[in-house]
C-alpha cells in the first residue's frame, strides 16, 4: 500500500475555522474507513493561541453535530508541515498569501470552499462574534469536507 497522506487545515488562530475543519474532516475519513491511509492535522498562521483549545463557539457548533474537537490545542504553521503534508488547505485569502509566501512553491495552497458546492470564496472568521457565525462556518466547512474527501481519495 502507498504511504499515508497528510491533510492540513490552516487558518489565522487554529481556534475557530481549522480545529473544524480537522475534527469534520478527520470524522468523514474515520466513516469511509481510511483512517489507516489519511492523517488530518490543523494550525494557524499566527502563534496567538499557541497551545490554547478551540474557541468555545467551534467546539459547541461541533457537539451539537457529535463531534469532540475539545483536545486539539492551536499551533503555528511550521515548515516542516511542507514535507509532512500533501494537502494544504486554508480558510480565507489572507491564509492562502501567508501560507503560499512560507510554502514557497513546495506545496499548492487550496482554500477550502473551492470544493464548496456553494463556493468559492472565504470561510469567514467567526472570532469575537455570536453563535450564529459558527453555525455558518460549520456548514460551509462540512459541505466542502465532503468533497475534498472524495479529490483526496481520489489521489490515494
Ligand atoms: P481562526 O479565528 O483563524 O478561525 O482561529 C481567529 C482566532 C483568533 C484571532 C483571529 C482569528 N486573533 O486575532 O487572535
Amino acid at each position: 500500500m502507498s504511504e499515508p497522506v497528510g491533510v492540513l487545515f490552516v487558518c489565522l488562530g487554529n481556534i475557530c475555522r481549522s480545529p473544524l475543519a480537522h475534527g469534520v474532516f478527520e470524522h468523514l475519513v474515520e466513516q469511509a474507513g481510511l483512517s489507516e491511509r489519511v492523517f488530518v492535522d490543523s494550525c494557524g498562521t499566527s502563534s496567538y493561541h499557541q497551545g490554547e483549545p478551540p474557541d468555545p463557539g467551534s467546539v459547541l457548533v461541533a457537539r451539537k453535530h457529535g463531534l469532540d474537537i475539545s483536545q486539539q490545542a492551536s499551533r503555528p504553521l511550521r515548515e516542516a508541515d511542507f514535507q509532512r503534508f500533501r494537502w494544504i488547505v486554508v480558510m480565507d485569502g489572507s491564509n492562502q498569501r501567508n501560507t503560499e509566501r512560507m510554502a514557497a512553491g513546495r506545496r499548492p495552497v487550496h482554500q477550502l470552499r473551492d470544493f464548496d458546492p456553494e463556493g468559492p470564496g472565504a470561510v469567514p472568521d467567526p472570532w469575537g462574534g455570536g453563535r450564529s457565525g459558527f453555525d455558518v462556518v460549520y456548514e460551509m466547512v462540512e459541505r466542502s469536507c465532503h468533497v475534498l474527501l472524495e479529490r483526496v481519495s481520489a489521489e490515494l
